[in-house]
């Protein structure tokens, strides 16, 4: 793929991040036609937070995905897609949020809610450090930052850990999957540790 001229070709590069914006709205989609169709079961409110917590983290793990990606295939259009796919984590965990606030909390007790909860207390960091991740990632904001912008985005390795914590945290079966995404996010920081050492892996750490 490195060497094949249409991979390099603008048209194909523009296709594939069409493709790729396609693959991330899906679940925006499917949440809009259920919505619409009100099939979204006996408990709407949990079913949509849900599955926007879910579509959070699957892109949070697919945004890892690239870097890796890149470095096996060699071909340079996984890294021009990861910004998006970032970004369209932190679309669905900000409206997975809403949601809980909105269906589930009532917007009432929170500070009960956001304390006595673990799980709650787990998502609610993870969420937090995504949100410096999404605000500095323009080209203006890594130009302004140099090298801290790096050191920075490494707040994306706690912040999916966490994640993951909190999905374990509140589930009640289907542990094979939790386990799933474990092992897959294991490997992703493995292959990090491996490229850039543990330095390259500890926020505001320079690696
Ligand atoms: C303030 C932040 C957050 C709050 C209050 C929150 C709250 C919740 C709640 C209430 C549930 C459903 C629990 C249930 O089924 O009873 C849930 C599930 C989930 N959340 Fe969060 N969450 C937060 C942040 C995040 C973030 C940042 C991510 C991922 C990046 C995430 C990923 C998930 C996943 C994967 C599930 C499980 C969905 C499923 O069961 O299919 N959450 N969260």
């Amino acid at each position: 793929m490195p060497g094949s001229r249409w991979s390099g070709h603008p048209r194909f590069l523009l296709a594939f991040r069409l493709l790729a914006a396609l693959l991330a709205s899906m679940p925006f989609l499917f949440l809009v036609s259920n919505i619409a169709a009100q099939s979204l079961g006996p408990d709407p409110g949990q079913e949509v937070t849900e599955l926007l917590g879910l579509a959070a983290f699957q892109l949070l793990i697919a945004t890892l995905c690239m870097t890796p990606l890149k470095r096996w295939t060699g071909w340079s259009g996984w890294i021009r897609i990861r910004r998006m796919l970032g970004l369209f984590a932190f679309f669905y965990a900000t409206l997975h949020v809403l949601a809980f606030l909105q269906f589930i909390l009532g917007w009432t007790d929170l500070w009960v809610t956001f304390t006595k909860r673990p799980y709650i207390v787990a998502g609610a960091l993870s969420f937090l450090m995504l949100i410096p991740l999404a605000l500095t990632s323009t080209q203006g904001m890594m130009k302004r930052l140099g090298r801290s912008w790096k050191q920075l985005h490494k707040l994306v390795y706690p912040s999916i850990v966490v994640a993951w914590v909190h999905f374990i945290w509140q589930a009640r079966s289907d542990v094979g999957e939790m386990v799933f995404y474990g092992l897959a996010i294991l490997v992703l920081l493995a292959v990090r540790w491996k490229w850039a050492g543990s330095r390259g892996m500890i926020p505001f750490v320079r690696g």
